[in-house]
């Protein structure tokens, strides 16, 4: 890289004057950096450039602000509201804005796991959902709901001529596939909650709808299934949907997606910000040939910083009171640390040594893929996999990538088979315990 383009690079991933002064007081100054051409380029820049090329000099570092509130806020706002411009492929390509303006009532929404924020509904809205009196077979309602900001992850641009509310266009946020609700009002309506997949969302049904997609793709999109998306498909034309993962935890994991391509949260979201979701900005991976620049307005690099932070934020939620027996939990850990020997790779406070090695695909224990499927780190920059970070497991079965161990009890099962560990059924048992409490 030039000088020039990682000097680019970090203006764009440092996003606001509090990140760049954080930046000058975390990162090696200036007068550190090695070169003599980069010393004397430092030299006529200002105290900000100065700053700002020291922080090139740890390209794909974005600084950690997950501490800072205001960021967080922002990246927050981002994370459930932020199309990045990705309106060209939904709306101008897929026409989505068509689809479910003639078609997706809210119950054909519900029914595909879009979820809906009880709380962006007024007082009005709910009681005429209490009574009945709101028609949830009719798309027009959707339309309203999308109005209201209600459908999570969707963003629609509503406008009403005469009285009438017509959708003009549609986007979709990173909350789509990476929250969920908590059903408080009614099942698939209720509170968000970021950071956690979405199970239920089929997004290859929702794919499929669109006028734009072939028979052939049809075919692939509607392979697979609820809580599934193959992030790589558009891209490389091979079909093996992963298991949406969360998007919390994460904290101090600095390798990010199950085979650790990105050392940071932001590589990802750059990833799928401009490849999947089709916002404006640039993406470009080396390791796998890959450029993709959408449109060129670049809405995408200036975000990234406050949403990572808010990812950084969010801890894996605790079990639940009375999931687990604690007696067995604690025996179930001395397996995890002996006989199980889990801890060889799932060590360290996030219990992963992702942060020190990838592992071969022969070592572990989710592949083959199913269906005949190509290996998933075959498709990926590192060819290999990260060991999981096992925080917050009770919430996001299925488990690994590919989501074949539909329990806890499953993933142990397959352990035991797949390694010959030779546990025993109540060895077997305290471990699913240990795991179900992490
Ligand atoms: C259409 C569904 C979908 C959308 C939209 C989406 N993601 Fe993801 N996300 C996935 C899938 C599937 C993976 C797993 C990819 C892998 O591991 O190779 C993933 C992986 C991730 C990871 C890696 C988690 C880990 O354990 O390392 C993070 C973080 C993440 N997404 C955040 C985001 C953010 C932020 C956005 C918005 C910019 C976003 N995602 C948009 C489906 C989605
Ligand atoms: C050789 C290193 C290694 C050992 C030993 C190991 N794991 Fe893993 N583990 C991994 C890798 C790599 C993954 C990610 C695989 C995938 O997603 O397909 C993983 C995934 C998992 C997952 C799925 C997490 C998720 O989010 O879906 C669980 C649960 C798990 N391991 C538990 C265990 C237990 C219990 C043991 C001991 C019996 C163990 N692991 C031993 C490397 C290891």
């Amino acid at each position: 890289m030039t000088i020039q383009t990682r000097l680019s690079h970090c203006v764009a991933t440092v996003s606001s004057l509090d990140a760049r002064r954080r930046c000058r007081r975390r990162w090696p100054r200036p007068d550190d950096a090695p070169g003599g051409r980069a010393a004397r380029i430092i030299a006529t820049l200002t105290l900000t450039g100065a700053a700002l090329l020291a922080c090139a000099d740890n390209r794909g570092k974005t600084p950690d602000l997950s501490n800072d509130p205001a960021t967080v806020a922002q990246g927050k706002d981002i994370f459930r509201n932020d199309t990045f411009g990705d309106e060209t492929q939904w709306t101008d390509t897929l026409r989505m804005h068509e689809v479910i303006a003639a078609a997706v009532d809210p119950t054909t929404a519900l029914s595909v796991g879009l979820k809906v924020d009880a709380e962006a509904l007024p007082p009005e809205v709910v009681q005429g959902i209490m009574a009945g009196a709101v028609d949830l077979k009719s798309p027009a309602t959707t339309v309203t709901l999308l109005k209201l900001n209600a459908v999570v992850g969707v963003k629609g641009t509503v406008t009403t001529t005469n009285g009438v509310d017509s959708l003009t266009a549609v986007g979709i946020t990173c909350a789509l596939c990476h929250s969920t609700v908590d059903d408080s009002f009614a099942p698939g309506i209720g509170k968000r909650l970021d950071g956690w997949p979405n199970h239920d969302l089929d997004p290859g049904a929702i794919i499929a709808l669109s006028p734009a997609v072939t028979p052939a793709q049809k075919v692939v999109y509607g392979s697979w299934g609820k809580g599934k998306y193959d992030p790589r498909y558009n891209l490389d034309g091979q079909n093996g949907p992963q298991t949406i993962p969360p998007a919390y935890g994460l904290k101090g994991v600095h390798r990010i997606t199950v085979t650790g391509d990105g050392d940071e949260i932001a590589y990802w979201n750059r990833y799928v910000g401009v490849t999947q979701m089709g916002g404006h900005g640039r993406f470009s991976e080396p390791r796998l040939s890959l450029n993709v620049t959408n449109g060129t307005d670049d809405q995408i690099s200036a975000k990234l910083a406050a949403l990572q932070a808010y990812q950084l934020s969010l801890p894996a939620p605790a079990p639940p009171a009375g999931s687990f027996d604690a007696t067995a939990a604690a025996r179930g850990q001395a397996v995890f640390e002996g006989a199980g020997k889990c801890s060889t790779c799932h060590g360290g406070a996030q219990l992963t040594d992702a942060n020190s090695r990838l592992h071969d695909p022969g070592e572990v224990v989710s592949e083959p893929e199913p269906n005949g499927a190509p290996s998933y780190a075959s498709r990926t920059a590192t060819k290999k996999y990260r060991s999981a970070p096992l925080h917050g497991l009770w919430q996001h079965p299925p488990y690994f990538h590919n989501g074949t161990a539909p329990t806890l009890e499953a993933v142990v099962q397959t352990y035991n088979t797949r390694k010959a560990l030779g546990l025993t059924d109540a060895q077997a048992a305290d471990l699913v315990q240990y795991l179900k409490s992490l």
